[in-house]
């Protein structure tokens, strides 16, 4: 049993990591209107009225300044064929979208095909979070299709049949 003394911010990561959850990438735009996201494991839902969603961001990303400048974001929940974007939108790259086949939602940000849900928000809210800000967005449109998840467990990428 580890006590605030002794926390380890590792052990504490790993611990949080025993947590099984889905895996999203949050498309956005940058400040040149360029399309951009960062994968996302933090997602929640959060109300049904209004309909509201959640994720934190770790202060440091390049996509948190995107969200704090912008208005509006897209979430794509990503099935077990979407292996490679969850990588892709993990790691810094000049072009995120490179190779990813992707549609224009009805606010103007990228829905990554094949997903197995997506969520149009507008930014809702930003609150401090420690090292991360915590994003609520107030869905304005979402569409979900039929398949199986990708999930994050301990760190690593797995699948699961529903
Ligand atoms: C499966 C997975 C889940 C992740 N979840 C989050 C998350 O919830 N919040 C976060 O800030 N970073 C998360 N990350 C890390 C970011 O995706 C990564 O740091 C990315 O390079 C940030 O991109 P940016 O600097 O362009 O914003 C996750 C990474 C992986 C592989």
């Amino acid at each position: 049993m580890l006590d605030t003394t002794q926390m380890d911010p590792r052990e504490l990561r790993n611990a949080f990591g025993c947590f099984a959850s889905g895996i999203t990438v949050v498309s956005l735009r940058d400040d040149q209107g360029k399309p951009t996201g960062v994968t996302v494991s933090s997602f929640s839902s959060l109300s049904l009225d209004p309909p509201l969603c959640m994720f934190s961001l770790g202060k440091t990303q390049m996509s948190c300044r995107w969200i704090e400048e912008g208005s509006r974001f897209n979430i794509n929940v990503l099935s077990h064929a979407q292996e490679k974007s969850a990588w892709q939108f993990a790691k810094p790259m000049d072009d995120k979208f490179e190779g990813i086949d992707w549609y224009e939602g009805q606010n103007g940000i990228p829905v990554i095909e094949g997903s197995l849900c997506h969520f149009e928000c507008d930014k809702w809210n930003v609150y401090d979070g420690g090292d991360h800000i915590i994003v609520v967005g107030k869905i304005t449109a979402f569409e979900r299709s039929e398949g199986d998840p990708l999930l994050f467990f301990r760190g690593k990428i797995a699948t699961v049949a529903a």
